[in-house]
């Protein structure tokens, strides 16, 4: 069961980034899964990092299709993207003796940041992009 349930409102209509936007929703789901499970820190590491290495490419493919269409708000939405990367990359400085409390608090700050940033920022460049 996922922590996210996906809804049809969140669906930006660009078909790549709907995948991506599942593949991250599904990443988040592991980390969740691993503090559940009471999974050694080296598995909630090496969640974290998949997180942050996908949300990266993620974030970079976005950035190149608002760029390629000449997005007028391509400067904001990267700078959403930069605050999002930041505070993931500190999180997974913390390393292996993370918090159990420490992840729950990220993968639920993950959750409420991607359904925010997509129904928000996400949206907008799908209704852009259709055009
Ligand atoms: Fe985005």
């Amino acid at each position: 069961m996922s922590i996210i349930q996906w809804r049809e409102s969140y669906n930006t209509g660009v078909e790549q980034f709907d995948r991506e936007h599942h593949k991250i929703v599904e990443l988040i789901d592991v980390l969740y899964t691993c503090v559940r499970d009471k999974r050694e820190g080296s598995k909630i590491t090496e969640a974290i990092a998949a997180l942050v290495e996908y949300t990266g490419y993620h974030f970079d493919n976005e950035e190149q299709a608002m760029a390629q269409a000449d997005y007028p708000d391509l400067e904001a939405h990267q700078d959403e993207h930069r605050r999002l990367k930041e505070q993931a990359l500190e999180f997974q400085a913390i390393g292996e003796n993370i918090e159990r409390e420490k992840v729950t608090e990220f993968y639920q700050f993950l959750r409420g940041w991607l359904v925010d940033h997509i129904v928000e920022c996400d949206k907008k460049y799908g209704e852009f992009l259709a055009k």
